[in-house]
């Protein structure tokens, strides 16, 4: 699949995967495009754990809100920020590249014929974020941003719905 299919295929995929195998070669290609992906200053604030055994997996799907991607994902990757990573700079783009990194994941993902999800917003709540980082032994300073399922979908993944090009973009001037 080349990059114009995977950016076409990816859609939010929130239901089972089947109990087909993620291989680590497989997950190590995913987290490879999160580790090249741009970053401000090339500051590489993203760090990445990638959880397979089955019991911590669990404990970071409950954490993370029990649905049904997580409890079957063969794979959970973690996305962990370094908000510091920058601070000796004007900006700081920790935000940017965690975005940038995760978007890379989820083109690979699909790209090899698996599905995911950007699970973000939970993780905002309750400190569920510094629960599941605390559960995997990242740093205090560090924040986990994002958590992606990963697994071979049992049914067809699909992009939601995109309000037309000529309502979001044009050439030379906004709003055309
Ligand atoms: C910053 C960000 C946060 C998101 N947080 C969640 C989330 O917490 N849970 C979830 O199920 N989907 C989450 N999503 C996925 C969006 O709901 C999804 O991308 C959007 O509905 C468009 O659907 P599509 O991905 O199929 O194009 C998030 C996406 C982004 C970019």
């Amino acid at each position: 699949m080349d990059v114009f299919e995977a950016i076409r295929c990816r859609g939010s995929y929130r239901t089972s995967f089947t109990d087909a195998a993620v291989p680590r070669a497989h997950l190590e290609k995913i987290v490879d495009a999160g580790i090249r992906a741009p970053s401000g200053y090339n500051g590489q604030s993203t760090s990445f754990v990638i959880v397979t055994d089955p019991e911590i997996r669990s404990k970071v799907a409950e954490l993370g809100g029990g649905s049904a991607a997580l409890t079957t994902a063969q794979a959970i990757i973690v996305v962990v920020m370094d908000p510091e990573a920058t601070s000796d700079r004007e900006f700081s783009f920790g935000v940017e590249d965690y975005a940038a990194a995760t978007e890379n994941m989820l083109l690979t993902i699909t790209a090899l014929g698996y599905a995911s999800v950007w699970i973000d917003g939970v993780l905002r709540r309750n400190d569920i974020a510094g629960e599941i980082g605390r559960l995997l032994g990242v740093p205090a300073d560090r924040e986990v941003r994002v958590i992606l399922p990963v697994g071979v979908p049992a049914e067809e993944p699909s992009q939601r719905a995109k309000k037309p090009f000529g309502e979001r973009a044009w050439f030379e001037r906004y709003g055309g």
